[in-house]
Order: C-alpha cells, then structure tokens, then sequence
C-alpha cells in the first residue's frame, strides 16, 4: 500500500482550489483527492491529467463529504459563495459547517481552511468574508487541527473582475475603488505553493493563521505596471467612490465587493508579504506575473 499522504482538495476545480490542486500534485510525497460535484467536465479533465484522483462529493449531501474525507490525513477547504442566492451567507456557513464536521468525525488531521476577516465590525456587510469568517469560529469550537490562509485578492482578477475598460484604441482604465491605499495581492500558484509548504511543515504552522500576499501595489501602481508591460497598450486609474463602484457596476454580489473594497481600505490586516516569502521564497510580484502572462493578457484585453 502506498505510504503518499492523502491530501482532500474541496472545490478542486476552482481558482483556489485547483491552484492548491496544482501545486499538491508535484509533490511525490502527496495523493491529491480533487472533490468536484461532477467529474465529467473538461475542468475535471484537465485535474485527472494532473495525476490527481477525483472524487464527486457534493456538499449537500454529508455522507458524500464524509467519502471525500474517508482515510485522508489532510484536506484543503475554500467554501463557494452563491451570490445570486439572497440566502448565501446560510448556505456558505452549512456548507463550511458539513465540511468541518466531517473532518472533525473522519479525524482528518491536518485541516487548511481558506478564511477571510468579517467585516461586520465596521457594521458592513460582505457575505463571502463574513461566512468564511463564521465557518472559521465553527471550526475553533470543533478544535479542528487547523491553519488559515487569509487570502487577497488574485492578480488573476485583472482577467476578471478587475479586468481594464477599453475607453479607446489600446487606452484602459482601471476603476477599482480603492484610493490611493494599496492593495494586497497574489498569484494564485503562489497560493498553491504557500498550502503545499503549510501541509509539508505542518507543526511550524499548526494553529496559526497566515495573511498571505505576493504583492502590495495602489491601482495607480498596477496600471504603470500593465503599461510597461503591455505596451502599446496603456493604463490610468480611474479613481472612483466606493459609492459610484455600487450603484455603476451591475453583477451579483457587487455591494459585498464595495464593502470589501471599504474593509480593505479602513482595517489594517494581516496580510504579510515578507513572511509569504519566507515560506515560498520564488512567490511572484504582480509585474514578474504579468511579464510571464503578457500573452493571454493581450488575448483577454
Ligand atoms: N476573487 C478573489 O480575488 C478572492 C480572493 C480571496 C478569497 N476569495 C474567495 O474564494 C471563494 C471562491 O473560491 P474560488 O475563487 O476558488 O471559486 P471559483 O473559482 O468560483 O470556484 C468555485 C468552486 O466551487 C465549487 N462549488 C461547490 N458548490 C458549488 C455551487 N453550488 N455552485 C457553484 N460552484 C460550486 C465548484 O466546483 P464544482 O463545480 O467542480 O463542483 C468550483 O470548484 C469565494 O467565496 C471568495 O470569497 C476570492
């Protein structure tokens, strides 16, 4: 029988968790589990390629999380946030509270939960870090053998949500409504590297939380960045109320995604780029990033 350390990934085909996925599957030592609600999807594909074991598990159904945690020594969780659900915060906190029950049941003994800070102590309202936040307590009361990542935001976002307005030919504005205070952020591989030193040193990080970050750039920085980079291609940031982000941007969970920008900018966290170093010292800083993802960043612009 094989003596690989049986790591379960939840929402493997995610951007966190197929990150984590990623990262844990270089490692010879490591089994991956990948859990997907469906493994017949090209996204499942592309894990099994990884050498990966995928394993359908959906959170609604706990014997079936149970079965995705059944002999592991380890699990990485990041839970969904339904936006377009009026009840998300519920959902997301079930989901978290099924998957943490069956860890603390199955005896998983190295859990990486994936949290976030709430931001209800500034009375505002952010339904992804407020459940994350409340799943973390959950798992405290458990005495789960546990460590958080806190992580930023993705660079990846500027390909998504973040992603530049063309106001003209090769002319971009970033409308992220953040000021002039920086902003923390990481690739999301680096995460993946972060986890897989986390599960490999498990007593230096045992019962701690690690505010992660590759980066820490104003938006103003980050369109100098894409400007050098993408050049012909230029940048500005288009300063913005957290006001005008709300009632101008039009997708689910926008008001959460104001009251984050509002968060970030009013509480100091814990966020720490020199520490993220010491535990993966090759992490990326978002211009090294976006040398290494010109292409695709031209193709999506
Ligand atoms: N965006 C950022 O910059 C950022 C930064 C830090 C933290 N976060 C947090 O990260 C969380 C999401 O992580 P992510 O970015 O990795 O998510 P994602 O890329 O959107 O992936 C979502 C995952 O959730 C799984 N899933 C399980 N139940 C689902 C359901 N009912 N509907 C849809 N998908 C479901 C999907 O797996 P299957 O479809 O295969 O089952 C998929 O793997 C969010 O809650 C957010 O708060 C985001």
């Amino acid at each position: 029988m094989s003596d690989k350390k049986i790591i379960t990934v939840f929402c493997a085909t995610g951007a966190q968790g197929g990150a984590v996925a990623r990262a844990l599957s270089k490692d010879p030592d490591l089994h991956v589990r990948a859990v997907t609600r469906d493994v017949n999807t090209q996204k499942a594909d592309k894990l099994k390629s990884l050498g990966v074991e995928l394993v359908q598990c959906n959170t609604s159904n706990p014997a079936s999380v149970r079965d995705a945690l059944s002999g592991a020594d380890g699990c990485f969780i990041v839970t969904h946030t339904d936006f377009g659900k009026q009840n998300s915060f519920e959902m997301e906190v079930h989901e978290g509270r099924q998957i943490a029950d069956a860890c603390k049941a199955m005896r998983v003994g190295s859990v990486v939960f994936s949290t976030q800070r709430s931001s209800r102590v500034l009375g505002l309202q952010t339904r992804h870090m407020d459940a994350k936040a409340e799943i973390e307590t959950y798992m405290h009361d458990l005495d789960l053998p546990l460590t958080c990542v806190m992580v930023p935001c993705y660079y990846e976002q500027f390909m998504g949500l973040f992603k530049p307005e063309k106001i003209d030919n090769n002319k971009y504005i970033l409308e992220i409504p953040m000021g002039t205070t920086p902003m923390h952020l990481i690739a999301l591989d680096d995460m993946g590297v972060v986890v897989r030193q986390i599960f490999n040193n498990w007593q230096t990080f045992i019962d701690k939380t690690i505010g992660i970050c590759g980066d820490v750039l104003t938006i103003r920085d980050v369109a100098a960045i894409l400007t050098q980079v993408l050049r012909p291609k230029t940048f500005a940031d288009k300063p913005l109320t957290v006001n005008d982000y709300r009632n101008k941007k039009d997708f689910p969970g926008v008001s959460d995604w104001a009251n984050l920008f509002t968060f970030r900018m009013r509480v100091d966290q814990i966020f720490n780029i020199h520490h993220t170093k010491m535990i993966h010292p090759q992490m990326k800083s978002f211009e090294e990033w976006a040398r290494e993802n010109a292409d695709t960043l031209h193709n999506v612009l």
